[in-house]
């Protein structure tokens, strides 16, 4: 078997870029290793810059977020009892974000490369990539017990964090950078409205909190927690309790409890890989980097590496240049660094650290205060929230 472009993994990256690629006439396999059902069932944060909204309407897949999604123009911050609302739209000239699952995201490009008839392998076992650092690498797996290979001119990586393909690059060739946070984010999907019709992000003396949602009718909520906890101790009630706790006054009334649809812990860490490109390999989203969920930047850095390397492929394919496959990796560096900085920022700023001083309490109350007495403060939240320049 043979393609132009093999992408490893079938989350929103890897979908993504075949989507942009088979608008641009480029042949493309898509190789997951686990079922449709399973990839389509992940529930995943959902805040859209207008980059990653854009991106997701030139690749013809836009129709349902623009119904479904709502616009939101502000977030609050909750602390020591106070609730101030960022405007992000007058802080920005204007720019706003959009909420809308990834899990639907997933779904509609799942549905779009199926209508084009792009080749989707689900349940790939085996996956190993071999050959990068020649013009014909090769991607091999086994399918239905049958073992199967694949050449191609170039590997796509988006196999998330624990894929194969940053694995398979030498340790040698790769610098890693990593964060561990010693606490995780406990979150519930329940089927009620929201507790308020914007994000409430709260720094309290017990730990972080996060109002947020997926639509007028399901809400997403979350509590910082140790990472070694576990799911198992914490019936609704409870957590609905210690959410309450952490919320100012009218935000924990206005909390609309009921039976959770959904409950996970997820652990928090910031990770760069450091370059991108092997040869005829590039990482993208998950598999090169990881930020924690509190900037909701995860998936708009997927979106915005896949643009730079649909581009790079488009140019590479259609015009035998090189120039934009070479500049890929220190491009979307670039980008990466900085969502990492503010994933980091707002992580420090909002969570309860097991070891702080009370002088580090201190500090992050009078950054709190700062952002909503400082028009500055707050433009550079802001700015980054809605997203930097793509
Ligand atoms: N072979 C094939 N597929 C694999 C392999 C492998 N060895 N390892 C992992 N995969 C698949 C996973 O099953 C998953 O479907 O790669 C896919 C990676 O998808 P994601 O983890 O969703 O990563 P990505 O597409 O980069 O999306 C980034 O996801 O985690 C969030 O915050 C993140 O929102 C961001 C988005
Ligand atoms: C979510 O809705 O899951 C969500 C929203 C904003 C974040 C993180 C997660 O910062």
């Amino acid at each position: 078997m043979r393609t132009q472009v093999a992408i490893i993994g079938a989350g929103p990256a890897g979908l993504l870029l075949g989507q942009l690629l088979l608008r641009a006439g480029i042949d493309t396999a898509v190789i997951e290793r686990k079922s449709r059902d399973y990839v389509l069932a992940r529930i995943r944060a959902g805040v859209l810059e207008q980059g990653t909204t854009d991106l997701l309407d030139a690749a013809g897949v836009g129709g349902r977020m623009h119904r479904e999604g709502q616009i939101h123009e502000g977030i609050s911050l909750a602390f020591a009892g106070r609730l101030h609302r960022i405007d992000l739209r007058s802080l920005t000239n204007g720019k706003t974000v959009r909420v809308y699952g990834q899990t639907e995201i997933t779904r509609d490009l799942a549905d779009a490369r199926d209508a084009a008839g792009g080749m989707t392998v689900y349940e790939a076992g085996e996956v190993t990539i071999a050959d990068f650092g020649s013009a014909t690498p090769k991607v091999r797996y086994i399918k239905n017990g049958a073992a199967q290979e694949l050449t191609c001119d170039v590997i796509a990586g988006c196999d998330g964090h624990h894929g194969v393909c940053r694995a398979s690059v030498p340790p040698s060739a790769v610098q890693l950078f990593e964060r561990v946070y010693p606490f995780g984010w406990l979150g519930v999907l329940v089927d009620q409205p929201p507790a308020d019709h914007e994000l409430v992000y709260a720094n309290s003396a017990r730990g972080f909190a996060l109002c947020s949602m997926r639509s007028a009718a399901r809400s997403r909520y979350y509590v910082q927690v140790p990472t070694d906890e576990h799911v198992a101790n914490w019936p609704d009630d409870r957590f609905y309790d210690e959410l309450r706790r952490r919320l100012p006054a009218q935000i924990a009334a206005a909390v609309t409890p009921g039976p959770s649809i959904e409950k996970s812990i997820a652990p928090l860490r910031s990770f760069v890989a450091e370059p991108m490109r092997f040869g005829r390999l590039f990482l993208a989203g998950d598999a090169a980097h990881i930020v924690p969920p509190t900037g909701a930047k995860g998936l708009n850095l997927a979106a915005s590496d896949v643009r730079y390397l649909a581009q790079a492929l488009i140019e590479f394919f259609g015009e035998r240049s090189e120039a934009g496959l070479n500049a890929y990796s220190t491009r979307a560096l670039a980008r990466i660094w900085k969502a990492e900085r503010f994933s980091w920022w707002m992580t420090s700023l909002l969570h309860q650290m097991p070891e702080a001083s009370p002088f580090e309490q201190k500090m992050q109350l009078a950054e709190l205060d700062y952002l909503c007495q400082s028009q500055a403060a707050a433009t550079v939240l802001a700015e980054n929230y809605v997203g930097l320049p793509v």
